[in-house]
């Protein structure tokens, strides 16, 4: 299984979801291949942002070797699923599906619910963490 985590930046939520759901899937025992992405080219090139290096840490997980990366058309090729974090992500991805199953491709990662942008609020993060850790326990309950 190949997943795919996109958010805008690539350096705050998406970084977490990658970390998180490789240490999840890795512990399950799954042969999962994760990466992530973001829509926004400001950060391409750089390690995630550190309060979210930071908040990973805290839970035991490393994501400080993560690279920011700008998603491209080919990653509906390599990915079986790809996760996004709220309804701007879902509206920029849906954009650039070229047909069907690309479309089918994409889901916001807590289903209905949204995972809101913690850049501009330190006190996010935290929060943020336990909310993908969650969609991410459901999505290894749903696809596994
Ligand atoms: P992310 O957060 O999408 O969770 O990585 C953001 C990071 C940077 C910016 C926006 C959102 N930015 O505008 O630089």
């Amino acid at each position: 299984m190949k997943i795919l985590m996109v958010c805008l930046g690539n350096i705050c939520r998406s970084p977490l979801a990658h970390g998180i759901m490789e240490t999840l899937a890795k512990k399950q025992g799954l042969d999962w291949e994760v990466d992530s992405a973001g829509t926004g080219n400001w950060h391409v090139g750089e390690p995630p942002d550190r309060r979210s290096i930071r908040t990973a840490r805290a839970h035991g997980i490393d994501i400080s070797g993560q690279v920011c990366r700008l998603f491209r058309v080919s990653d509906f090729d390599t990915y079986d699923h790809i996760f996004v974090m709220d309804k701007n992500n879902l509206s920029d991805m849906l954009a650039m599906t070229r047909n069907k199953e690309d479309e089918q491709k994409v889901s916001l990662l807590l289903g209905e619910k949204i995972v809101p942008d913690p850049y501009y609020d330190d006190t996010l993060f935290e929060p943020v963490f336990n909310m993908i850790e969650q969609g991410c326990k459901e999505i290894i309950k749903d696809l596994s």
